[in-house]
């Protein structure tokens, strides 16, 4: 069986074969970290939008959208503390001259060290097969306690340095640690320094230092400065919500892993404005909340995860991320922030204007507290290619790549294929096409053995292929092929629409989130 690193070079080519997702300026090279999406990625990255965009603003009658500029006053960021404090500590190797995030390298020394305490838990599952109790054994073995004591130690260690930004003992773990340079392999390291992420360009022809602004590193501050402009228009009641999706753009340093790190991205994001007080409440409500939209997407609820922060950013009183077991192991996929009323006290002060809500129920005026929802689209479209990617072994032998992917999201709904390239079938198969493409994506194909027809929708993930053949002329029946089962089965034309209907639409999706 492949392992996991292969399998994810085989979905990385595969994104690019099929069209889902190409290196940015490919013919120059490529741009680092920056992604183009293809003709077949641009169809599930707006599925996925939609089914997002469907659950939290269209089933919610209080959370409204809206989509602002990527460019904002140049204050915005001064006051959201992006311009002081939106850095990551760096640190060099100076012999390959590579430059690391410091965090990552203890946060990936750390998952080496887990690694280990996992492996004894598998080998020891094998040994006493079904009479193991994990829960006991990680509590006993001598081994892994040791092991998950020396993480935690970190881990504690380096929580501590970050909350007190001491990037000097930030160093020191990496030293104590032993971490070497992936490249050089010494532990030959400068000092650990802060870098800011944000993307600056200037405004208008002269470049003055007063010109500059920034590229938005995240979408939620055009979400603040419009509160009052939304909430009064709107006459929006707390709790009330206010969701974007857009482009949000960061200078990672360390951007690896394909979609998953990337310098311009897109956000999926909604601020939740409730009464002071109140926050931990909404908080837990919407953390259970995108945890069920996640795993209604139907890949497992073990490969999804909560993990509270270690360092709570700036802004936050109470912060974690659903991780998703990535083919490279358990990472960040969306966050769930208890804000506060930091953004909207901090623009009230930058901008001087009140951002407050008159509370009829209290008789009072206050600045709400927000929650927030932040998922990445491009990871979240990883992470569903990821689990939706197999090589499946036939009975014939042969190999099948398929993409296992609810069919309310697939790119292509239908696949429309007449046998043969005459006799009228064509014709036959376009006056399908015409009923069927004004409510899906339809592809129609006719070159090549229709079992090779197969094996491409396959690849792509087309729930349904449609057979015409000369029979269909007499009979008005079509070869209906189910992409995950490869069944087939004769049903009359006129049936189409409703059995195609039932799976493709995002209903029972979202009436599954009830
Ligand atoms: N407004 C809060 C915020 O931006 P974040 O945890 O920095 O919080 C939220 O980002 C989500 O955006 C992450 O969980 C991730 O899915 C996505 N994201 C962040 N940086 C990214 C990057 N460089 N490339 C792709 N996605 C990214």
């Amino acid at each position: 069986m492949a392992n996991q690193d292969d399998i994810f070079k085989n979905i990385i080519s595969h994104s690019k074969e099929y069209g889902f997702i190409f290196q940015s300026s490919e013919i120059y090279d490529g741009l680092s970290a920056v992604y183009d999406y293809g003709q077949m990625g641009v169809e599930l990255k707006k599925n996925l939008r939609d089914y997002w965009w469907k659950a939290m603003v269209q089933m919610h009658e209080n959370i409204v959208g809206i989509d602002a500029a990527i460019f904002m006053h140049p204050t915005t960021w001064k006051a959201s503390g992006h311009v002081d404090a939106f850095n990551d500590p760096l640190i060099d190797n100076k012999d390959s001259k590579k430059r690391y995030r410091a965090d990552v390298l203890i946060e990936e020394h750390v998952a080496k060290i887990e690694g280990k305490i996992q492996k004894e838990v598998d080998k020891a599952k094998e040994r006493f097969g079904d009479s193991f109790n994990e829960e006991t054994f990680r509590s006993t073995n001598a081994r892994v306690l040791e092991n998950q004591a020396k993480a935690d130690a970190i881990l504690n260690r380096f929580k501590d340095a970050l909350e007190k930004n001491n990037l000097e003992e930030v160093r020191q773990i990496i030293i104590d640690c032993e971490i070497v340079c992936p490249i050089s392999g010494t532990k030959n390291w400068t000092e650990v320094r802060q870098f800011n992420l944000m993307f600056s360009t200037s405004m208008g022809a002269v470049t003055e230092d007063s010109n500059v602004i920034y590229l938005r590193p995240e979408t939620a501050q055009g979400i603040f400065v419009n509160f009052l402009n939304v909430q009064k228009s709107g006459r929006m009641k707390i709790p009330f919500g206010i969701a974007q999706t857009g482009k949000a753009f960061r200078n990672e340093i360390v951007a690896r892993q394909f979609i998953f790190r990337m310098r311009e991205f897109e956000q999926m994001e909604m601020q939740y404005f409730v009464r002071p007080g109140t926050e931990m409440e909404w908080y837990n409500h919407w953390k259970q909340t995108r945890m069920n939209w996640h795993q209604s997407l139907g890949f497992g609820s073990e490969n999804y995860r909560f993990q509270d922060h270690l360092k709570l950013a700036h802004y936050a009183n109470a912060a974690c991320d659903i991780e998703f077991n990535f083919p490279f192991g358990f990472k960040e996929l969306e966050g769930i922030h208890s804000r506060t009323d930091f953004d909207l006290k901090a623009h009230e002060q930058h901008s001087g204007k009140k951002l407050q809500y008159f509370d009829p129920e209290l008789n009072q005026n206050y600045v709400p507290y927000v929650v927030e929802t932040s998922v990445g689209l491009d990871r979240l479209f990883l992470a569903v290619l990821s689990k939706a990617y197999i090589e499946e072994k036939l009975e014939d032998g042969t190999t099948r790549v398929a993409l296992n992917l609810p069919a309310f999201l697939a790119p292509i709904k239908v696949a429309i294929l007449p046998l043969v390239k005459k006799d009228g079938l064509p014709e036959k198969a376009r006056e399908i096409m015409d009923m069927l493409k004004f409510d899906n994506a339809c592809s129609y194909d006719e070159k090549d053995t229709i079992g090779k027809r197969y094996r491409r929708q396959d690849a792509i993930g087309t729930p349904f292929c449609i057979t015409i053949d000369h029979d269909s002329l007499m009979d008005n029946k079509v070869t209906i092929r189910y992409r995950d089962t490869m069944l087939q089965e004769r049903i009359s034309i006129d049936k189409l629409p409703e059995i195609i209907e039932e799976k493709v639409s995002f209903k029972k999706a979202l009436q599954s989130l009830k």
